[in-house]
């Protein structure tokens, strides 16, 4: 199986990302990593050990950066509440995280790992940008890094950039600077994969606790997208990578040289990319252009299915 860490600020979204890949036996994960995003470090964290618990695995949790490099912290109670993770019942989690700080751990699994690495960044970069800063010899070692963050097109936390990239645009900018091959998963893709109700109904007809566990999940994020884009259903943007590497064929990416807007102008965090390659810049990543919706939902509503 593929060797992965799957790092993140769980969110619904992250959360089934993490279910997904659990559920995998095409992926071998070494670990998850939490880092701030959604909410502060203390929720994300607490929702990563949920989601470990909720699916029986044994998988070591690792917390990270509680905050950005150098711009000020934001997060997205308004999008997850309060938790984080509003909505279902969220059991208390009876193991917590390693005593390892999550870029430590990034830096020694990858370097003493037998094969190279794939990082499944889903949040805010930080942790990844540091452990690259730490060990940039790391580097060698990475697989890819496949990212949702960004957008080719317009933001959804300021007109012109994404949550996950405007929380950490320093560290997207190292990320991107790297060499590391990277797939970028952007809202342009994202927002092909709604959850409207006759999909989030498929999970909750399996009747599982899972099953049910991700269907009000989806139920309680559709809110948002409800009030603010008049969509029927939540963007499912963090699972897209994960089924990424599962299925690609159910997508498809074009190569493009993407540059992070650091100033703090207007654009702050935006993802600039070289759609036409205007700029006659080398690609730094592979950007999801086109998802297949349907297949990607009948591959999460299988993977979920498996939990009993
Ligand atoms: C991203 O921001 C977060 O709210 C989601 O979990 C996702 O990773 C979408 O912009
Ligand atoms: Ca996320």
């Amino acid at each position: 199986p593929l060797p992965v860490i799957l790092d993140g600020d769980p969110g619904h979204d992250d959360v089934v990302n993490i279910l997904l890949a659990l559920a995998s036996p095409e992926l071998d994960v070494l670990g998850v990593t939490s880092v701030f995003g959604n909410v502060g470090l203390d929720r994300t964290t607490r929702n990563a050990l949920i989601t470990r618990e909720l699916s029986g695995r044994d998988v070591p949790v690792y917390a990270g950066a509680d905050r950005p490099l150098v711009s000020a912290r934001i997060s997205a109670e308004a999008v997850h509440g309060e938790s984080g993770l509003d909505g279902p019942h969220l059991p208390t989690p009876t193991r917590g995280t390693e005593d390892e700080h999550a870029v430590e751990f990034i830096v020694r699994t990858v370097r003493a790992h037998p094969r190279p690495v794939t990082l499944v960044p889903t949040g805010p970069l930080t942790n990844v940008a540091l452990a690259l800063r730490l060990a940039p010899d790391i580097a060698a070692n990475i697989e890819q890094i496949v990212w949702m963050g960004g957008s080719t097109d317009t933001g959804n936390w300021t007109p012109a950039a994404e949550f996950n990239a405007l929380a950490d645009p320093h560290a997207a900018h190292i990320v991107f600077g790297s060499g590391v091959p990277i797939t970028m998963i952007g809202l342009n893709a994202s927002h092909q994969a709604i959850a409207h109700p006759a999909r989030v109904q498929a999970f909750r007809a399996l009747g599982t606790p899972v099953g049910d566990f991700v269907a009000e999940l989806l139920a309680f994020f559709a809110d948002h997208h409800r009030e603010r884009y008049g969509w029927d259903g939540g963007a499912l943007h963090d699972p897209l990578t994960v089924a990424w590497l599962l299925r690609p064929e159910l997508f498809v990416t074009r190569p493009m040289h993407v540059q992070i807007d650091v100033t703090d102008g207007p654009s702050a965090g935006r993802t600039v990319a070289d759609v036409w390659n205007v700029t006659g810049h080398a690609p730094n990543a592979d950007v999801m252009t086109q998802v297949d919706a349907d297949g990607f939902f009948a591959l999460l509503v299988e993977r979920i299915a498996t939990y009993r």
